[in-house]
């Protein structure tokens, strides 16, 4: 079975229903695959590895790139930590805005999939992203049954992303629907 459809069945068998579904997990490979040599990438929230999975695949077979995936729920973290992953993923535990605070690293690719980094300090995400970097967030269609309060703060990421001027962004009516920013470089 490929990465991708060992983590679907990691994450079915422990019941994770949180997963990215399959339009998004192709959007990333495919950003991924475009990614410059040296490249590096970020997810914040690792859940069961699919998102994970989908980005190592669209990178490999490629060595000079470097996967971080940050996830706060150490039972969580464990259960993505059971597969087998390239030499390039590495995998955090970690609050992500504790991750954020601390890594010296800026992005070429993020994908923010966790309450913290994408609802609480997107700021500090976007801050990550090197110049002509690429952040995406997915879930933005809202769903009938959705809290109000959740779709409250999920306008609030779309409006923000969306308004950056140190963004070009597009929403996409694409899986779940997502959000793509590149990072405008410096002027000059
Ligand atoms: C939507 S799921 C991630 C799915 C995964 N990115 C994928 O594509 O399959 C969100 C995950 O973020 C984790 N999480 C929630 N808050 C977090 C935080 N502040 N820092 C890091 N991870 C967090 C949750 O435990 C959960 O596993």
């Amino acid at each position: 079975m490929s990465l991708v459809d060992t983590a679907y069945a990691r994450a079915t068998a422990n019941g994770f229903g949180q997963s990215c579904e399959p339009e998004v997990g192709r959007l990333l490979a495919t950003l991924a695959a475009a990614l410059p040599p040296g490249a590096r990438v970020l997810e914040i929230g690792t859940g069961a590895g699919v998102g994970t999975a989908w980005i190592a695949d669209g990178l490999r077979p490629r060595s000079d790139v470097s996967v971080d995936s940050v996830e706060a729920d150490p039972a969580t973290a464990a259960l993505a930590a059971t597969a087998e992953w390239p030499a390039f993923v590495h995998l955090h535990v970690a609050d992500a805005l504790e991750f954020l605070a601390a890594t010296p690293h800026r992005y070429d690719l993020v994908f923010a999939d966790a309450f913290g980094g994408k609802i609480e300090g997107l700021d500090r995400t976007v801050e990550k992203l090197n110049a002509r970097g690429t952040l995406v967030v997915d879930d933005m269609t809202p769903v009938e049954g959705w809290p109000e309060d959740f779709r409250a703060k999920q306008a609030g990421v779309r409006r923000a992303l969306l308004t950056d001027p140190g963004l070009v962004a597009v929403e996409l009516a694409h899986g779940s629907g997502v959000i793509i920013g590149v990072r405008r470089p410096p002027a000059g």
